[in-house]
């Protein structure tokens, strides 16, 4: 046998003159070519990764050794010329061992959890309550519909509980946030971390100007984060057919989830502080990718869905008061569909997209329309005091009498009640703030 240092092609044939093979046997087995053989063997050319798995099988020798010497053969190759080829080897080494600590570095980092988020209406100190009372009142319940997910907090925690879960919202950016957390696909951890580490490297002072900065640098972000922002929502579009469906999701929900860091509001995007923009960091940090196989997920009108689906319950949380969330999120849904729009208004806002029923004075029959048609043993429906309020934005559309009138003509219904501290942004008084939720077991 030849020793550790011979060339690929020297070592390949060792092997065959060694098991008594002429080349013409090697031929006829792999069907690669004789005359490229022997110009291999003869270190005249190098063989591809595919014929090194040829011969590896035909010669029962082991793949990774050939593969380790076509790869230095390789470098040899590029690098034999080369004046400061050694100290270029030796920097590239360096380069691999940082890259292999910087690695571990991002894969020992928190990920960003989906309960994190800034969002009018979440149900995060709730979920316990609504899960468990939920359990405790059905019985035989396999699937879970949460058709207005907003955060998806409440289906996450039906993932865990049931066979399969529906989750649906109309905005573009939570249905990209539950594909990135939830939907099962391919991606590759490394791929990510790269990402993640060339933008947390990217100098923004170095970046010009674009759409995301030119119009909410300064007033909903500081401007070199806004410049930041519109570079890496460019960049992820650029590099879009190198990655999965799952890999651009989840570079997009990682970025709506860190931006919601650094946004100089109170949590939505109806207006921004009007003071001086203070700097903070902004660093990325991946969020925390799941594989499920039992979720579905829509971006669909409720009052649709709802003829199209099917299930033994349905969580039912829509908004109650004026205030639109398409309207509210507007920049992480531009952000999303990154369409460049025409903005209008102090807030900057596109032209009305997705705006819902619930928020206008049709909300008590596309209330009543949707817990009729919905094909569902149970529902759940949260429900929040909010009508008593000073402001009229957040006076409910559907009073709780109506509610209690809608679903007690559709099923056996209990209601149950929480105190629960309201997040608001200042004008209303929530004191006397209770949560409802009301099960109703259908009438067959
Ligand atoms: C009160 S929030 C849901 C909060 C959610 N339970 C949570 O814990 O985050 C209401 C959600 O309904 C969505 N929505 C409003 N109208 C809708 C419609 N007609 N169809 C589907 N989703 C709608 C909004 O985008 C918003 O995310």
């Amino acid at each position: 046998m030849l020793d550790t240092i011979a060339s690929v092609g020297n070592i390949l044939k060792d092997i065959r003159e060694t098991n008594n093979f002429s080349l013409q046997d090697v031929t006829r087995v792999t069907q690669i070519n004789y005359t490229l053989l022997s110009r291999i063997e003869t270190g005249k050319r190098l063989p591809t990764k595919e014929q090194i798995q040829k011969l590896a099988v035909f010669y029962k020798y082991d793949e990774n050794e050939l593969i380790k010497h076509l790869i230095s053969d390789k470098i040899i190759c590029e690098i034999k010329d080369e004046e400061f080829g050694i100290e270029a080897m030796q920097l590239a080494e360096k380069k691999i061992q940082y890259g292999k600590s910087l690695f571990i570095e991002y894969e020992n980092q928190e990920r960003i959890k989906l309960e994190s988020r800034r969002y009018i209406g979440n149900k995060a100190k709730l979920t316990n309550w609504i899960m468990n009372t939920i359990q405790a009142e059905t019985k035989n319940i396999k699937s879970f519909i949460d058709i207005f997910a907003g955060t998806a907090i409440v289906s996450q925690s039906a993932i865990l509980r049931y066979d399969k879960v529906i989750i649906n919202d109309l905005l573009y950016s939570n249905n990209v946030i539950y594909k990135a957390f939830f939907e099962k696909g391919k991606w590759n951890k490394e791929k990510l971390v790269d990402f993640i580490h060339k933008y947390n490297s990217t100098n923004s002072n170095l970046l010009g100007d674009n759409y995301f900065s030119n119009n909410y640098g300064n007033k909903f972000f500081e401007q070199n984060i806004a410049k930041k922002i519109g570079y890496i929502r460019q960049d992820i579009e650029n590099k879009r057919a190198n990655l999965t469906e799952k890999e651009y999701n989840i570079l997009l929900a990682t970025l709506i989830y860190n931006i919601d860091k650094v946004a100089n509001t109170v949590g939505h995007f109806d207006a921004y502080i009007k003071k001086p923009i203070r700097k903070k960091p902004f660093q990325l940090k991946l969020i925390e990718i799941n594989d499920f196989d039992n979720v579905e997920i829509y971006r669909k009108d409720a009052n649709l869905l709802s003829k199209d689906i099917k299930a033994d319950i349905a969580y039912i949380d829509p908004p109650y008061n004026s205030r639109q969330y398409s309207r509210f999120y507007h920049i992480y849904e531009t952000l999303i569909k990154w369409d460049s729009p025409e903005l209008f208004g102090v807030a900057l806002k596109p032209e009305p997209e997705n705006m819902s029923t619930y928020c206008t004075v049709k909300a008590k029959n596309s209330f009543k329309e949707l817990v009729t048609n919905l094909d569902v043993k149970y529902l759940a429906v949260s429900y929040n005091n909010t009508y008593k309020s000073k402001s009229k934005s957040s006076e409910n559309k559907i009073k709780l009498e109506e509610i209690t009138e809608i679903l007690n003509n559709i099923g056996e219904t209990k209601v149950f009640e929480q105190s629960h501290k309201f997040f608001n942004t200042g004008k209303t008084n929530f004191s006397d703030h209770k949560e409802f939720l009301f099960l109703t077991k259908k009438y067959e």
